[in-house]
C-alpha cells in the first residue's frame, strides 16, 4: 500500500525546518525517519525582519522561499535516505506537505468585532513549492491555510485533527498542548462527547528566545535554566496579560504580528531597570499563563495534557504548566508515541496525505470555517 508522505514544518520560532516520513497505512501513523536542519543566524534574522514591514520586501520575500525550499529540500533528500536504509525507497512517497514560513497572519476578527474591513483576512507562508518540487522529484503540496481562511476560517491551527487521530482517547478528554513560537491547544473529548476545540493560546517560545538571545547570546535558555534564576515580577506580568487577545473566545489565532519586539518593547518601557533573568522568569510565566486559562476554560474535566513542540523541553516551562494545573498530569508527547518536534512535521505529513486523497483537512470547530474544506495546492512532480 502507497501510505508514505513527508511532512515539513518550521515554525515561528524561527529554529529551522522539521522533516519525517511517515507510514500512515496502519492505525497510528508510524515515523519512518526524522531529519532537521537549523536555520543560520542570517537566514533566521532575515525571516525575523519579514515579519515586520521593510524595504524592498517583496524581492527579499521571494529570495528567502527560494532558501527556504533548498533547505527543505536537503531534508526530503537526508528523509529519502533514511527512508531507504528502512525499506522505504523514494519511489513510495506520495507527497511533501510543506508548510512554508509564516511571515504574516492576520486572520479574521472575531464575529463580534465589526472594526474589520470585508476581505481584509489573509495568511502568508513564504515558500516556493515549484522549486521544491523540482529540487525533490516529488509532488509537494503547500499553501494549507489560505482556504479555511477563505472559507471564514482562522487558518489556524491546523493541528487538532491530527492530534485527535494520534492522541485522542475513548474515555477521557485529552488535551494537546504545542509549544513552538506560538502556543496552540487542542482539547480533544471523548469519543461521542463532542467537537474538537483548538486555539492560539498566546506567545509560546518566541519572546523568551528573543530576550535570550539579547542577553545572554543563545538562541534559546536550554531547559528554561535561566529564566528559573530569576523571579517573577508580578506587575510585568499583568501588563503582559493586559491584551485584548486574551479575551477574545476561540476561534482565534495570532502570531508575530501582534506579539513582535515592538510589542514587547512597549511593555517593558516602565520595567527599564529589572534584571533580564527576572524579565526571562516573568516571559516564561506568561507563555504557561494563558495555556493555563485555556485548559481551565475549556478542558476542566481533563486528566491529562500532552505537550509538543520543542517548549516541551523547557522544564522550567512545564514546571510552571504543572503548577497551575494541578488536576492533572503534564506530559511529553514522547510518553505517547511522537516526540515533540515531530508532531507538527508529522501532522504537515496527514494534511499532505488528506489533500492527495481529496479529504478536508480542516475542523470547522476549530477553525471556524463555513465547513470543511480540502487544504493546500497540490504542485506536481
Ligand atoms: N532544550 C530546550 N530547552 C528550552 N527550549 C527549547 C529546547 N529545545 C527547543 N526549545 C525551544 O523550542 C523552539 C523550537 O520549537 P518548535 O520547532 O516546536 O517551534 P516552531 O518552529 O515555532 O514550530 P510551530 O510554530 O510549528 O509550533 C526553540 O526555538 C526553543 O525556544
Ligand atoms: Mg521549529
Amino acid at each position: 500500500m502507497l501510505n508514505h508522505y513527508i511532512g515539513l514544518m518550521s515554525g515561528t520560532s524561527l529554529d529551522g525546518a522539521d522533516g519525517v516520513l511517515v507510514d500512515f497505512s496502519g492505525g497510528k501513523p508510524q515515523v519512518m525517519a526524522t531529519a532537521t536542519e537549523s536555520f543560520s543566524d542570517d537566514f533566521r534574522a532575515e525571516l525575523l525582519a519579514l515579519n515586520s514591514p521593510g524595504h524592498n520586501e517583496l524581492h527579499r520575500a521571494a529570495l528567502a522561499a527560494n532558501r527556504l525550499a533548498t533547505v527543505y529540500a536537503r531534508v526530503v533528500k537526508a528523509l529519502l535516505a533514511e527512508g531507504a536504509a528502512q525499506g522505504v525507497p523514494a519511489s513510495q512517497v506520495q507527497a511533501v506537505g510543506a508548510h512554508g514560513q509564516t511571515v504574516r497572519h492576520q486572520p479574521p476578527h472575531s464575529p463580534s468585532d465589526a472594526s474589520q474591513p470585508a476581505h481584509a483576512a489573509y495568511t502568508l507562508q513564504l515558500n516556493n513549492p515549484s522549486l521544491l518540487a523540482e529540487l525533490t522529484g516529488l509532488p509537494v503540496v503547500a499553501d494549507f491555510r489560505s482556504r479555511d481562511m477563505a472559507a471564514g476560517g482562522q487558518g489556524a491551527p491546523l493541528a487538532p485533527a491530527f492530534h485527535q487521530g494520534v492522541f485522542g482517547q475513548e474515555h477521557a478528554t485529552v488535551c494537546v498542548l504545542n509549544l513552538g513560537g506560538i502556543s496552540n491547544l487542542s482539547v480533544l473529548p471523548a469519543a461521542g462527547k463532542g467537537s474538537v476545540l483548538g486555539f492560539d493560546c498566546g506567545t509560546g517560545n518566541a519572546l523568551m528566545d528573543a530576550w535570550c538571545q539579547r542577553h545572554t547570546g543563545q538562541p534559546f535558555d536550554a531547559g528554561g535554566a535561566w529564566a528559573a534564576s530569576g523571579k517573577l515580577i508580578p506587575a510585568l506580568l499583568a501588563s503582559l496579560l493586559d491584551e485584548a487577545y486574551f479575551a477574545l473566545p476561540p476561534p482565534k489565532s495570532t502570531g508575530r504580528d501582534l506579539f513582535s519586539m515592538d510589542w514587547l518593547g512597549h511593555k517593558l518601557a516602565a520595567f527599564s531597570r529589572e534584571r533580564p533573568e527576572d524579565v526571562q522568569n516573568t516571559l516564561t510565566e506568561f507563555a504557561a499563563s494563558p495555556c493555563v486559562t485555556g485548559v481551565n476554560s475549556y478542558a476542566k474535566d481533563s486528566k491529562l495534557l500532552i505537550v509538543c513542540g520543542g517548549g516541551a523541553f523547557n522544564q522550567h516551562l512545564i514546571q510552571r504548566l504543572q503548577a497551575g494545573l494541578p488536576q492533572l498530569r503534564v506530559e511529553s508527547s514522547q510518553l505517547h508515541g511522537l516526540p515533540p518536534l515531530q508532531v507538527e512535521a508529522a501532522a504537515f505529513a496527514w494534511l499532505a496525505r488528506q489533500a492527495m486523497l481529496g479529504l478536508p483537512g480542516n475542523l470547522p470547530s476549530v477553525t471556524g470555517a463555513a465547513g470543511p474544506r480540502v487544504l493546500g495546492a497540490i504542485y506536481p512532480a
